[in-house]
């Protein structure tokens, strides 16, 4: 079977990381007997050099005529003027409006043998094995009105809107309802239903969906309380829905639970990832961002674009035995005592970018 995969390195770190992510993708191609062909293309600061533009229609047609996206990471210093037109992470925000990619998840999950590299307590972090679904097209990132602007009286002032159809939240929770299915079956619904009319409805939303997901246990929080929650007893967590800005907040302070951000993967799926082989169309990258201090130095830790190339499996081609494969290689080589230098502590053997992405391609071939 053949699979087109658009391929959007970025900035940065971006890359390094995503060349690694390709080695697995074909080691995986030589073991199953699956082609990947790959289509490269532009996106963040770099495009912005070379057509003035983070992400053109040309690269974004490319996109959608393949079954997959992978992408490394945006944007660096020499984007950050904050005059600028442009800005790199302009791109990543275009992408997933354009390809409608509404269902974002962020796995977190504490491995046994990274109990000691967080900065949280080993007890705290112990079996913590969560996923975050967060919306990615609606809510303030997208909402109308937005805009700045000055009122009769000369004082200046600004608008962004909250805004969610029925539709928009309905997708979402069942995503959030599909994937606890094939999990532990617990889904809690984050949002801020004290204060915000989006949340009353998200809310309503979700208790009505609820009816035809009996199996799973569906609980409601308020989101200041899961934040505080995602630190104090992170274990209580298996699936989270929630709306676009507060999942963004979240998912930063959930990726300090499982020890490195150099390990987790995320997709962006247009599709609701339902049954045995979902096959949603599908945007995934690291979560970690460009690393511009690093970049090109063989420094950067692979592992969480190789997961990505995991998920992509998974969720885009229903390929799940080949996933678990990735997922397994990259645990064999941690279990082998292999580490890049962002998870590097005693009596562990050091490797670079290349080296990691070598070792795990090679476990993956069997
Ligand atoms: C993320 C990032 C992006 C976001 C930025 C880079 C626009 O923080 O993917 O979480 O806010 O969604
Ligand atoms: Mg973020």
């Amino acid at each position: 079977m053949k699979y087109h995969v658009a391929v959007l390195p970025g900035d940065g770190v971006g890359p390094d990381v995503v060349n690694e992510a390709i080695r697995a993708l074909d080691a995986v191609g030589r073991r199953f007997g699956h082609d990947f062909k790959y289509e490269f293309g532009l996106i963040g600061g770099i495009s912005i050099d070379k057509y003035g533009e983070a992400l053109t229609r040309e690269t974004l047609q490319m996109c959608s005529r393949c079954n997959a996206v992978l992408l490394g990471a945006v944007g660096g210093p020499k984007w950050d003027d904050p005059k600028a037109k442009v800005r790199p992470e302009d791109g990543l925000l275009a992408i997933r409006k354009a390809l409608d990619l509404f269902a974002n998840l962020r796995p977190v999950k504490m491995l046994p043998l990274m109990e000691n590299s967080t900065s949280l307590k080993a007890e705290i972090v112990r079996g913590v094995d969560l996923l975050v679904v967060r919306e990615l097209t609606g809510g303030l990132y997208f909402g109308k009105p937005k805009r700045r602007w000055k009122t009769k009286s000369g004082s200046r002032r600004a608008v962004d809107s909250m805004v969610y159809t029925e539709k928009e939240i309905a997708r979402i929770i069942r995503t959030g309802f599909e994937l606890a299915l094939k999990r532990r079956k617990k889904l809690t619904s984050v949002d801020k239903a004290n204060v915000l009319e989006s949340s009353r409805l998200w809310r309503q939303i979700a208790q009505e969906i609820a009816a035809e997901y009996e199996q799973v246990k569906l609980d409601h929080m308020l989101v200041d309380t899961c934040a505080m929650r995602l630190i104090q007893n992170p274990a209580y967590f298996d699936v989270i829905v929630t709306e676009n800005t507060f999942g963004d907040i979240l998912t930063d302070e959930a990726s300090l639970l499982s020890g490195s951000m150099g390990m987790l993967p995320s997709a962006s799926l247009a599709g609701i990832p339902e049954g045995k082989n979902p096959r949603a169309f599908g945007l995934y990258e690291p979560i970690h961002g460009s690393a511009p201090d690093i970049a090109g130095q063989n420094l950067a830790n692979p592992i969480a674009t190789i997961l990505s190339t995991a998920m992509m499996l998974r969720y885009s081609f229903g390929l799940g035995k080949e996933a678990a494969a990735v997922e397994s290689a990259v645990l064999n080589v941690l279990e082998d005592g292999h580490r890049t230098k962002d998870i590097m502590s005693d009596g562990m053997k050091q490797a670079g970018t290349i080296e990691m992405g070598k070792l795990i391609e090679k476990r993956i071939e069997g």
